[in-house]
């Protein structure tokens, strides 16, 4: 296997976020049922790793330390058991309940305590991101002050999403959730940083037809008050999510073959911590003993030499 033992980057104090990181693992799974009856859909694994590392490792590419994660009452319990309180990555994670799904914006005000005024950066549990301008684009992102970043991508369903529309300058000139006609084939995947007035906004919002408060609602406000940036990701970036048995399946291939071929595992948070300065040598050594006699044990062996 590859050593990467030369391409250690660690994060310098400037990329050292004061934002806080939101990771959304709540909802009732449905559309994966009987798979997620007992079990929360992003704690099923994706090829080798639960769900929920891959958003986890994004919150890391940028820069972030402080994590809330927020599932459902019964789960809470099983990614407390998963994640602990961080430290093994150097993170600092705490965890809060969403008692019923009404919401991708909910999240905010579960969030309230948590932020403190800080500015914050979502990702959903079940989005998965790969590529190199993950690390540049979401760590450009988290140092803005003010203001909203959102991404744009191509996607070949965008009426399964919120799309996002563009005038010939390239300027933001709409932003609709799941259209049955949409305006674009640019969606917006499930990664969103705000600025400190984002719990503010959240209050303001009523929920939508169905119920819940919408994150496209919340994109909307950021963009009429001419302060949205749009980011594309392009050909060169992955993103996949994983709401149905037949997504899964295609992340957990990506994943199975990316990661044979190259010999590089995608969202090891090990090794992510240990390359970032998060965690030192005698740490990953800690969270080697761990996974003794598995390929993933083998695989954190390599990062030692
Ligand atoms: O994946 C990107 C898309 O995510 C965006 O393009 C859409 O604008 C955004 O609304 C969202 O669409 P989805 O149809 O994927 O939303 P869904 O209701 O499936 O929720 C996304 C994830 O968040 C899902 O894993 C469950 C979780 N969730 C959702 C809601 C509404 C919660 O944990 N709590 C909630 O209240």
């Amino acid at each position: 296997m590859t050593s990467i033992k030369n391409h250690r980057h660690h994060l310098s104090t400037e990329e050292q976020s004061l934002r806080k990181g939101i990771i959304l693992a709540g909802g009732r799974g449905s559309r994966l049922f009987p798979m997620t009856h007992v079990v929360s859909k992003q704690l099923i694994p994706i090829y080798d790793k639960p769900m929920v590392y891959y958003p986890l490792s994004v919150l890391m590419f940028a820069g972030i330390r402080e994590i809330l994660v927020i599932a459902t009452p019964q789960d809470l319990p099983n990614f407390k058991a998963l994640l602990g309180d961080g430290s093994q990555w150097g993170l600092e994670i705490s965890y809060a309940p969403q008692p019923k799904p009404e919401g991708v914006a909910q999240a905010f005000l579960i969030a309230e305590e948590f932020l403190a005024g800080s500015p914050a950066c979502l990702v959903l549990g079940d989005n998965l991101f790969h590529g190199r301008a993950i690390g540049t684009k979401f760590l450009k992102a988290s140092r803005e002050v003010e203001g909203a970043t959102i991404f744009g991508y191509t996607a070949q369903n965008p009426q399964d999403y919120g799309v996002v529309e563009f005038d010939e300058d390239g300027r933001v000139i709409s932003l609709e959730e799941k259209p049955a006609k949409p305006k674009s084939k640019y969606v917006v995947p499930g990664i969103y940083f705000y600025d400190a007035e984002v719990v503010e906004m959240v209050k303001k919002l009523e929920p939508s037809h169905r119920g819940e408060l919408e994150i496209t609602d919340l994109n909307r406000v950021y963009l009429e008050k001419g302060t949205l940036r749009v980011d594309l990701l392009g050909r060169g970036t992955t993103w996949l999510d994983t709401g149905t048995p037949d997504s899964l399946a295609d992340a957990t291939q990506f994943v199975q073959v990316l990661q044979k071929r190259q010999g590089l595992k995608i969202a090891c948070l090990e090794e992510i911590a240990y390359i970032q300065g998060r965690i030192d040598r005698s740490q990953l050594e800690v969270q080697i003993e761990k996974y003794q006699n598995t390929e993933y044990g083998e695989y954190l062996e390599t990062l030692l030499e």
